[in-house]
C-alpha cells in the first residue's frame, strides 16, 4: 500500500516569544499539515511545543539565513518593538525593529516568493474620527505608530507578496507578558486601586481571533490590507468592568479617569477601532464578543 506523505505548509513565525508569536505557533504546532519554526531574537523559546531559531531581524544575512535555510511557504511576523512610550525615546532601536526588520524579511521573501504575512496596528490612524476602514487616510500622533506606517508603506513597494494585517488591543492568553485581561484580574485578586481611562474607544481583538484570521489568509491566500478587531466597541472603562463584573471582582476599585491624567509620553489614538466588514465578507473572519472571549479565557486561565 503506498503511503500518502503528507507536503506540509512551511511556516516560519518571527517574534515567536512574543504574545501574538507564542498563541501563532501554539496554533500550528497542533498542525498536522504544517511544520511550523519559531523565531525570535533571545536565545531561548518560552514555549517547548515547537522548534525555534534565533533571529533578531535588524540583522539582514541572520534574516536571510534563516528564511534560505528555512525555505518557509508563509512568513508570520509578529516581531515588533511594542512598547509605545519607550518608542519616543528609543527612536532608532523602534524604526530598526519595525522598519528595518520588516524590509530585511521583505527582502529574504521576494527571493524565495515567500507570502510574507505583517501585523500593524490602528495607531497609524489620530484617532479623531474612529472607528477606521482598510481605506482610510493615516495620520500616527506618535513614533510608534510612524514605524508601524513606515513597515506598511515598505511592504507595499517591495515587490514581494503580502498581506498587512492591522489589529488593535490585543488580550487573550500567552505565556509572556500578562494582557490586559489578566492585568485587571490579578490587581482587582489583590485589591489594588486602578485607574482606566474613558475616553480611548476601540474593538479589542481577542488573540485567538487574530490567529484564525492569519490562517484564512494562508488558507486562501490573499493579500492586501485587512483590519482584524473584536466585535464590540467600547472605552477601556467599559472593557474592564465588563472584566470585573465577568470574573465577579469588585468594580469599586476601577476609577475612571482621561487619557491625559496619564501623562504618558506619547500620544493615543482616543475615538479608535477598526472596521472589520472587508475581512468578514473576503475571510469569513467571525470576531468573538468579549463575553465569548471570556468564556474561553477562563477556561485557560490559572485563577
Ligand atoms: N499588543 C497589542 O495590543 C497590539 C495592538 C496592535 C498591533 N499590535 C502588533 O501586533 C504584533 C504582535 O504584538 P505583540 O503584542 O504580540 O508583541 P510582543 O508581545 O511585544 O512581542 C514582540 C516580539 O518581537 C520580538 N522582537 C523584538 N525585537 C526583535 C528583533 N530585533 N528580532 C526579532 N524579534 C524581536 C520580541 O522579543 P523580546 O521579547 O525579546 O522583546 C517579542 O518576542 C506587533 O507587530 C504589534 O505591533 C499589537
Amino acid at each position: 500500500m503506498f503511503s500518502h506523505d503528507i507536503i506540509k505548509k512551511r511556516i516560519l513565525v518571527f517574534g515567536a516569544n512574543g504574545m501574538l508569536g507564542q498563541r501563532t505557533i501554539d496554533f500550528y504546532s497542533r498542525m498536522e499539515n504544517v511544520q511550523v519554526l519559531g523565531s525570535s531574537v533571545e536565545d531561548e523559546p518560552v514555549y517547548d511545543y515547537a522548534d525555534y531559531v534565533q533571529c533578531d531581524i535588524t540583522k539582514r544575512d541572520n534574516v536571510k539565513d534563516v528564511v534560505f535555510d528555512f525555505y518557509p511557504d508563509f512568513i508570520i511576523n509578529a516581531a515588533a518593538f511594542t512598547n509605545v512610550d519607550q518608542s519616543e525615546i528609543e527612536r532608532e532601536t523602534a524604526w530598526k525593529i519595525n522598519v528595518k526588520g520588516v524590509e530585511y524579511l521583505a527582502e529574504a521573501c521576494r527571493v524565495l516568493d515567500v507570502h510574507l504575512i505583517h501585523i500593524s496596528t490602528d495607531y497609524i490612524f489620530d484617532g479623531a474620527n474612529g472607528p477606521y476602514s482598510e481605506k482610510a487616510k493615516a495620520n500616527p500622533l506618535g513614533y510608534y505608530g510612524r514605524t508601524k506606517l513606515a513597515s506598511e508603506n515598505a511592504l507595499k513597494i517591495s515587490g514581494t507578496v503580502h498581506t498587512i494585517l492591522r489589529t488593535n488591543v490585543l488580550y487573550g492568553i500567552a505565556n509572556s507578558r500578562p494582557d490586559f485581561v489578566r492585568w485587571v484580574i490579578n490587581s482587582l485578586k489583590n485589591g489594588k486601586e486602578i485607574k482606566i481611562v474613558t475616553d480611548q474607544i476601540n474593538n479589542p481583538t481577542f488573540i485567538d481571533d487574530l490567529v484564525q484570521a492569519i490562517n484564512k489568509i494562508i488558507e486562501y491566500g490573499k493579500q492586501g490590507v485587512y483590519n482584524i478587531g473584536g466585535r464590540d466597541f467600547l472605552s477601556r472603562f467599559e472593557f474592564t468592568n465588563i472584566i470585573a463584573e465577568y470574573f465577579g471582582l469588585n468594580k469599586e476599585l476601577i476609577i475612571p479617569i482621561k487619557t491625559s491624567e496619564l501623562k504618558q509620553l506619547a500620544k493615543r489614538p482616543l475615538k479608535s477601532g477598526l472596521i472589520t466588514i472587508k475581512a468578514e465578507t473576503e475571510l469569513g473572519y467571525t470576531p468573538h464578543s468579549i463575553m465569548e472571549s471570556l468564556a474561553i479565557m477562563k477556561h485557560e486561565l490559572v485563577l
